[in-house]
């Protein structure tokens, strides 16, 4: 590896930046009026999803909340795996869209409250998650409808959800309107909705679409909290607040809505989406963390390269010369341990389990990031990132069984039944378990993450009937193949390790080896959690390649170089060293996400606190075996090499 190599990968990776562009869906043309043919649709569909809020890890269905639901219960469109198990349900709506209609103060349904328990209930739900921010998330066209608003440097600014109620407490309101003045919960039970469209081209779809058809540009909702008092009227401005208790009362909601149809023909359809992303963090920032990334690249690899070229260089020359000459010096360094550099690790086992999941882990990491990279898996493809990393997941078991097997039987292992079993139910077997466990406890909180029985058997079926079969036939190949040759003999009586300096100890080299891995991805990172927690959405696949990247060369490079240091102080204990070293990148990770979630997150309850740190350890847990692989075969392959050089009588 030199400096011209990262160059090249830096190029590359730069062109996959500057090629990405989300690609769209296929366009949908409306009209106002349908013709036979069905080359363009006059109702605008409005889909609900699950609301949540930053302040709980805890989402809930749209028809948990006692809103308007659409008559036919029937189906939304067809989730995939991804958005099933990750908690979204999208669902039809009552509300009634035609294109190029306005609406003003149109009546969607109205809810009404008597002293009942269950009523009381309902209320006391509304006042809890309007106090927790809980979200709406909206579709209309597969786009996200934004609730947009001007910041103080007069910038645009535009989120994907937007609250359902808001709140006046402790003397403070966090209302957009001023005329809440008196402690409690509103409910903006009225929404305008302003959709913008893009009148269609003549020459593309005939003359009839020029004044009456088009496509969707954007949705933007702007919410009001309305207390219509009997007769609906929405130019009213006093807010409807929900009372703590109904003391006798009947309280009623009238959710109402407007509907303004707004034509800009020069936004394009392809550039829909880009009002959306513009509103996230900027590319600064990403250019930002790529440098600070470089800079400890470029850094590491001059160590590595100073290493192999002139130490090693030399190492080496002087040993060749040491054989063929007379005087038999004493030996020194790493080559005295070759003799024990391949003795088979204590649990070697657990081990090459470990590398072989791994394995599955990089693998997997790889490709989706390069599919992503590719644009497959654009925000506007909804849950395509997770269905895809699933499934690819349970398809690399291949892989997986083939290290597992062949690192094992170079280990000189004999049970090969276990080490197959192992290496298809241990880390999915406790990803599983852990997701399982979460389940309960959102079950129990009548979430919509809670996963339906039916997927979770299918979830089963994916790891038993595809993973595990295919793990076999992995295992099977690498078993047939003969064991992998080391270039050195291994002595019969293991020599004995010598006094360690504080630097060449096991847990000081282990403990550093992270920390420069995670210093190149942990800007990243934080975006990453925004989107994983914040709802915000994550687009830069070309920046997170990159890292990726970054990541693999930085943990290799780490890892040769202690591993060397360690050699130097004829400590041959390199196996599960190698492994740790780099894999604990991810026990840093385990603690800015601590950090994350003390600093950024408001989350309460003891549930999602559970919750988080959940999949905060399931995270964790992947990421280490992809961190800890990376350097074990960085490692492995760097002893191999130099063994391989020096004669050995
Ligand atoms: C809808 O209302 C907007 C804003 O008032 C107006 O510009 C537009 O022409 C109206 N559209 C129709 C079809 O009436
Ligand atoms: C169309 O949208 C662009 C960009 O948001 C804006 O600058 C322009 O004023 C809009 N045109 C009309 C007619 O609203």
């Amino acid at each position: 590896m030199n400096n011209f190599g990262y160059f090249c990968v830096l190029v590359c990776a730069l062109s996959v930046i500057e090629a990405f562009y989300l690609p769209g869906l296929a366009p949908v043309n409306f009209c106002k009026k349908e013709d036979e043919s069905g080359s363009c649709k006059s109702n605008v569909l409005l889909y609900v999803n699950r609301l949540n809020t930053e302040e709980s890890v805890i989402p809930y269905e749209y028809k948990y909340f006692d809103f308007c639901t659409s008559d036919d219960d029937g189906q939304g469109p067809v989730e995939n795996l991804g958005q099933v198990v990750f908690g979204e349900r999208i669902r039809p709506s009552n509300y009634k869209i035609e294109f190029m209609k306005n609406e003003t103060c149109k009546v969607l349904c109205k809810k009404s409250y008597t002293n009942k328990h269950e009523d009381n209930q309902k209320l006391s739900i509304l006042r809890k998650a309007i106090g927790l921010n809980y979200k709406h998330h909206w579709i209309v066209d597969n786009m996200p409808v934004t609730n947009c608003y001007m910041t103080d440097d007069n910038r645009q600014y535009c989120t994907t959800g937007f609250p359902m109620g808001c709140y006046f407490r402790s003397g403070r309101s966090f209302c957009n309107t001023n005329q809440v003045n008196s402690e409690g919960s509103y409910i903006y039970n009225h929404v305008d909705l302003i959709i913008t469209y893009h009148s269609g081209a003549e020459e593309e779809w005939g003359s009839n679409f020029k004044e009456n058809g088009g496509r969707i540009i954007s949705v933007k909702v702007m919410t009001r909290t309305i207390n219509h008092q009997g007769n609906v009227d929405c130019s009213r401005h006093t807010p409807l607040q929900i009372p703590d208790s109904l003391d006798g009362n009947i309280f009623d909601i009238t959710y109402t809505y407007s509907v303004t149809f707004m034509q800009n023909n020069t936004i394009k359809w392809s550039s829909r989406w880009d009002y959306i992303l513009e509103s996230m963090p900027n590319t600064n920032i990403q250019w930002f963390s790529i440098l600070n990334s470089l800079v400890i690249v470029l850094f590491l690899s001059g160590m590595v390269a100073m290493i192999l070229l002139r130490t090693l260089h030399k190492d080496i020359a002087r040993y060749n010369q040491i054989d063929s000459g007379e005087d038999a010096q004493e030996e020194f360094g790493w080559k005295l341990v070759h003799g024990d550099v391949f003795r088979p690790p204590r649990k070697g086992m657990l081990l090459s389990v470990m590398l072989g999941s791994g394995v599955q882990v990089l693998c997997m990491t790889l490709v989706t990031l390069a599919f992503a990279c590719l644009g497959f898996l654009s925000p506007a493809n909804r849950g395509a990132l997770m269905t895809c990393a699933m499934v690819l997941y349970v398809l690399l078991g291949t892989p997986a069984g083939y290290v597992s097997a062949r690192i094992y039987k170079s280990f000189g292992g004999e049970k090969w039944k276990s080490n197959v079993l192992l290496t298809s139910m241990l880390s999915p077997g406790i990803v599983f378990g852990l997701f399982f466990v979460m389940n309960l406890v959102l079950w129990s909180k009548g979430s919509s993450a809670a996963v339906p029985f039916t997927t979770l058997i299918a979830l089963l079926a994916l790891w038993f009937l595809v993973s595990v079969p295919l793990t076999f036939v992995g295992a099977y190949f690498g078993f047939r193949k003969r064991a992998l040759e080391h270039p050195v003999r291994t002595n019969q009586i293991p020599r004995l390790i010598p006094e360690q300096s504080i630097y060449t100890q096991p847990i000081p080299g282990i403990v550093m080896g992270g920390v420069l891995p995670f210093g190149c991805i942990f800007i990243q990172l934080f975006f990453i959690l925004n989107s994983i927690w914040s709802s915000q959405m994550y687009y830069m696949f070309g920046f997170l390649f990159l890292v990726f990247i970054i990541l693999v060369i930085t943990c290799a490079e780490t890892t040769v170089l202690l591993c060397y240091f360690h050699l130097c102080a004829e400590d041959y204990h390199w196996w599960w060293r190698s492994y740790l070293t780099s894999g604990f990148t991810a026990v840093y990770l385990f603690f800015y996400c601590c950090h994350y979630f003390y600093s950024k997150l408001q989350i309460e309850g003891a549930a999602s606190v559970f919750l988080y740190f959940g999949y905060t350890l399931i995270m964790v847990f992947l990421f280490n075996l992809l961190t800890g692989t990376i350097g074990f075969f960085a490692c492995f392959w760097f002893i191999r090499k130099i063994y391989s050089v020096v004669k050995v009588d």
